[in-house]
């Protein structure tokens, strides 16, 4: 092999060994110069000896150095286009990072319960409304047959306002509260039975209403107590409503809020209820059988309810021999307790993410 194709070879390595460490445009631009540019460049030059070879040598050196010639030209072709594609368009977002984390909402335990609670019951026709939190004596206590001596009148039990506020409508869409039932209200509402009044006493029977919402006690904060916790009222009138009607409802919600669980009526008291009755579902830790979450007795404690005493038809303006009702109350809070498994009341009301986060979306 001649001296010139060895120069060709050489040429050719220095160029490969080059264009290995090009890494830019610039760097391309360079080697380009280097090698082929018409005045300077290497190949550039091994051109120009030709015309000294003689005839013969010259056909096959020409043929070499044109190779290296178009060699090192798509060689540069292709690693241009090959940085092209790796440069990133300006502005552009990079789709091949990892996202970052948003944080994300969710319900709280207490609507969960609440939005479950009011679906059970709208598909049973009921009407769902709210009512005022500040209220007067009448519908929290008198209308609902707890006269002034009443003990849950008492200054320990219920949070009274400094001065009476003049009491304003409230939420029923079906109308407004008329001018004559508007009173100064005088304290917190204790419960939300307080809107059985307000209902009654604004629309006649038939009666099919839950009414979700706060209510406020003096209570310190414990285990098991809130100074504000969230009620559901229940009250259904109308003619030839029975206990058996009572029974039936409770079943269909706890079931549906439990699970399969067995319901049990105890006879208790509440002033404007006639039969009273507590209201137990058996305990799912347990399944009836007694552990520490139902103190071994099987049952839970879940709800108050009765059929709706004469002395309040009657503080509303219905007619006792006419109509029959029945009522019920539950708190939220236990209920989320009992379905979530939450010990401690106070939980709900801290906010602490790493309580609310134990809860899916
Ligand atoms: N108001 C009662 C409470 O706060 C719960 C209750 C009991 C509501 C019996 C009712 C009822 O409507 O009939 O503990």
């Amino acid at each position: 092999m001649s001296t010139d194709s060895i120069s060709v070879d050489q040429l050719r390595d220095r160029f490969r060994a080059q264009l290995a460490r090009a890494t830019t445009d610039a760097d391309l631009k360079a080697l380009h110069d280097e090698f082929l540019s018409r005045k300077s460049g290497a190949v550039t030059g091994l051109m120009k000896t030709l015309g000294a070879l003689p005839p013969e040598a010259r056909r096959e050196f020409g043929q070499l150095v044109n190779t290296l010639k178009t060699e090192i030209e798509s060689a540069l072709d292709e690693k241009r286009a090959a940085l092209e594609a790796t440069r990133r368009p300006a502005g552009a977002v990079d789709v091949t990072l990892p996202a970052r984390k948003l944080p994300m909402g969710r319900v709280h335990p207490l609507m969960r319960v609440r939005h479950e609670v009011e679906d059970i019951f709208s598909h049973m026709g009921y009407e769902i409304l709210e009512g005022p939190e500040v209220e007067d004596d009448f519908h929290n206590f008198e209308a609902l047959n707890m006269p002034p001596d009443h003990p849950a009148r008492d200054m320990q039990d219920t949070l009274y306002l400094d001065a009476p506020i003049a009491g304003g409508t409230w939420g029923a869409h079906r109308g407004k509260v008329p001018e004559a039932q508007v009173r100064a209200a005088t304290l917190l509402r204790t419960h939300t039975s307080a809107m059985q009044i307000r209902y009654m006493k604004t629309f006649s029977p038939p009666v099919r209403i839950i009414v979700p919402g706060r209510v406020y006690r003096r209570d310190n904060l414990d285990l098991s107590h809130t100074p504000m916790f969230q009620q559901f009222e229940g009250l259904v009138v109308g003619e030839g409503v029975t206990l058996a009607d009572l029974k039936g409802t409770l079943e269909a919600m706890m079931r549906a809020l439990f699970g399969d669980v067995k319901v049990r009526l105890r006879p208790s008291f509440f002033p404007y209820t006639e039969p009273s009755a507590e209201v137990d579902v058996s305990c799912r830790a347990c399944g009836g059988a007694g552990c520490g979450t139902c103190k071994q007795t099987g049952w839970l404690e879940i709800l108050g309810s009765g059929m709706v005493h004469p002395a309040v038809f009657e503080a509303v303006g219905y007619d006792p021999e006419k109509v029959t009702g029945f009522a019920f109350g539950l708190g939220m809070e236990r209920v989320a307790m009992l379905k979530y498994g939450v010990d401690d009341i106070r939980l709900f009301y801290e906010n602490d993410l790493r309580f609310l986060e134990q809860f899916s979306i």
